[in-house]
């Protein structure tokens, strides 16, 4: 095949006409449960500082390590593509002193991040997230509401049996102490460990539980685990975390190995994936397969430059949604009603006339279509059937003379003649 001299950039994509209602259906999702939940919608800039997402979501991790596009301005500013939306909206919640509005905060966005990975399934350099964010509360029922927000989204979309993964990574305090716990018994283990993990070890070796190599897996398997050494109050934080989850209905499972793969977050972590169809491949797959993620994250707006704020978020892949929902058969429909009147034209002064026509049509919001520039009656009117119209509107040179227009039943055949300007009179009854 002939190489095209421009293609897309590898790992992104175009969003063709025909997938556009799967974003449009997302979008209106997350739009209805944000009313419900009182989320305010908020965008941010594609590009930021880079040391935003450097220090927001941690030097050592692979996002800010190496998925980052960055740039330098002219200026000599070092700006970056955003990888995720957290460190912005939290760097807007700063500069916007919107800690002086009443609080909790609940702010919701949609749009693209980037992020330079390999490309793979799944996995796509440029990708479209949905987030939720909720500023200024530190109580649990805060992390129970965000859970649930996803879930409900994902229900809407019709996805069945959910798998919503829930752990703790407790605070700094207990963090630290488990951090120690788990490098000992990791640096005992060393040699066994992928190269990977042996870097992450000196780095950051909570990272180390996020690894999916098979051996890794195995030695992470016995690891001590950081619920069981969480101190009182993160003890008591995420029990009553899961204890509103319960009283929800929501089904979840404890992972105790959870940790995501971002720097900021305290106390709950959580994660969403779909139903495995085929159970053998169920962890590696699912592992793979993350619709949703978010957690806590109480010190990120302080690290900023920011006042003490607790908060509180997560964010959902759509990319990923629409894989599932096309992988699964599931069928969306969205709220906007195909036309179901057609204008068909024949003549010269009847296709000027039919112009006027379709602007009434748009100026009184009845959708209405056409083939203006098509000049036979008998492909107009395949074209109208082919769309499954009720009505076709046909004005021919005696009609657009006559000041009259044909009305036709597309189902019976049946066909009458009638006032042109009682047309749209007409249309808003049909
Ligand atoms: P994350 O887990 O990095 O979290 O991303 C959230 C979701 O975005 C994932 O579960 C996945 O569905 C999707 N996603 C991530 N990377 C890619 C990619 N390369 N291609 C396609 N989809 C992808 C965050 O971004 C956090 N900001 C979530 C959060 C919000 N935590 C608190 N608030």
């Amino acid at each position: 095949m002939r190489k095209l001299k421009f293609q897309i950039p590898s790992g992104m994509h175009d969003i063709l006409p025909e997938d556009q209602h799967y974003f449009q259906k997302i979008q209106e999702v997350c739009e209805n449960i944000a009313g419900f939940y009182e989320f305010e919608k908020i965008d941010t800039p594609i590009v930021e500082e880079a040391e935003l997402f450097s220090k927001g979501i941690g030097l050592s991790t692979d996002i800010a390590e190496k998925q980052m596009y960055t740039l330098k301005t002219k200026g000599g500013d070092l700006l970056a593509l955003r990888p995720e939306g957290t460190a912005s909206v939290a760097r807007a919640y700063i500069e916007h002193n919107m800690f002086n509005l009443p609080q909790p905060l609940k702010l919701w966005y949609f749009g693209p991040f980037f992020r330079y990975e390999r490309p793979q399934a799944g996995r796509f350099r440029q990708f479209w997230q949905f987030g939720f964010e909720v500023f200024g509360e530190s109580s649990p029922i805060i992390d129970a509401q965000i859970i649930q927000v996803f879930y409900n989204i994902l229900k809407e979309l019709k996805f069945k049996n959910l798998i919503v993964e829930v752990n703790s990574i407790g605070c700094h305090h207990c963090r630290s102490y488990y951090r120690k716990l788990l490098m000992s018994y990791l640096k005992s283990r060393e040699v066994s460990l992928c190269s990977n993990c042996r870097r992450r070890l000196r780095e950051n070796p909570l990272r180390v539980l996020d690894c999916k190599d098979e051996k890794c897996q195995r030695i992470i398997s016995h690891a001590p685990q950081m619920i069981d050494h969480l101190c009182d109050e993160c003890k008591d934080h995420f029990k009553c975390v899961l204890e509103f989850l319960d009283e929800l209905g929501l089904p979840y499972s404890l992972n105790p190995y959870l940790v995501r793969g971002l720097d900021y977050y305290t106390k709950t972590v959580f994660e969403i994936f779909p139903e495995s169809l085929d159970k053998e491949d169920k962890e590696q797959k699912s592992k793979a397969s993350a619709l949703v993620g978010g957690g806590r994250y109480d010190n990120l707006v302080k690290s900023l430059g920011g006042r003490d704020s607790p908060a509180c978020g997560g964010s959902g892949g759509v990319e990923r949604i629409i894989q599932e929902a096309k992988e699964k058969s599931i069928k969306w429909t969205t709220k906007k009603k195909n036309p179901c009147i057609f204008l068909a034209q024949l003549g010269d002064l009847a296709k000027k006339k039919s112009l006027v026509v379709a602007e009434q049509f748009r100026e009184a919001n009845i959708p209405i279509l056409e083939s203006f520039s098509k000049d036979s009656l008998k492909t107009q009117l395949g074209r109208a059937d082919k769309l499954g119209v009720k009505y076709c509107l046909v004005l021919g040179q005696k009609e657009a003379l006559g000041g009259t227009i044909i009305v036709r039943d597309m189902k019976t055949g049946e066909q009458k003649s009638m006032k042109i300007e009682k047309i749209i009179e007409w249309a808003k009854k049909n």
